[in-house]
């Protein structure tokens, strides 16, 4: 039940709708109705501009930081609750029950209860994910989509192609088995959620930031 409780708890951090919030409250809008449909900053910055999208970013990656550092702490200080819950001579419990959280957080941005189960590509909550876990991993697959963005000026290459580098690095470095499975499921589960902007991509009809674009999900 405690663990339920832990991932029920980062289920509804990432589920938090910053983006859908900022579409109603500053243009009265469905967010989701507009654009590539998602609730993520890229969609706020093309469809509300650059300080929504700046803040909702922000936000966003936060959820994602916040769930692990929250889940360390909360499934941490089970362990030292009395033996009744039988959890303390379980040596490699928490990594896999943070695991399990960052699971839970990237869901609960892209599927949240509140929207109807449809929110974002979770892209920058998995970037908050990713910098709990291993700040270095973090660090260069946001270089990598920096990098693809000033290239290519477009955002969904550059997610995809960080999401693959936060693969390739995770397991090369000396991780807890549980961090490397969260990072290489997270990392697919990100690519995956970005299906039409593959199939953009290799029509060449991906927007680049800063064109007006019409969507089609
Ligand atoms: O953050 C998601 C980004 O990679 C793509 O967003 O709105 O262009 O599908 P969007």
């Amino acid at each position: 039940i405690a663990s339920a409780v832990g991932l029920a708890i980062a289920y509804f951090f990432g589920s938090i709708p910053t983006g859908y919030l900022a579409g109603r409250l500053l243009k009265g809008i469905d967010i989701r109705e507009h654009g590539s449909r998602s609730t993520g900053a890229t969609n706020v910055l093309r469809i509300l501009g650059k300080w929504p999208a700046l803040v909702v970013l922000l936000v966003d990656v936060l959820k994602g930081a916040a769930a692990i550092v929250f889940a360390r702490w909360f499934y941490a200080w089970l362990q030292t609750l009395p033996t009744a819950l039988d959890l303390q001579n379980q040596q490699n419990w928490v990594p896999w029950t943070v695991c399990l959280a960052g699971f839970a957080v990237l869901l609960g941005h892209s599927r949240p209860i509140w929207l109807n189960f449809k929110g974002g590509k979770s892209v920058a909550t998995g970037l908050g994910l990713l910098l709990a876990i291993s700040w270095a991993t973090g660090l260069a697959a946001l270089a990598v989509f920096g990098l693809v963005l000033a290239v290519f000026r477009i955002v969904s290459l550059g997610s995809i192609l960080a999401a693959l580098t936060a693969i390739a690095l995770i397991c090369s470095l000396d991780q807890p088995l549980p961090y490397r499975l969260l990072v290489i499921a997270g990392g697919l589960y990100v690519i995956i959620r970005h299906r039409a902007n593959i199939q953009r991509l290799l029509a060449g009809t991906e927007p680049r930031l800063g064109r007006s674009a019409v969507l089609q999900n």
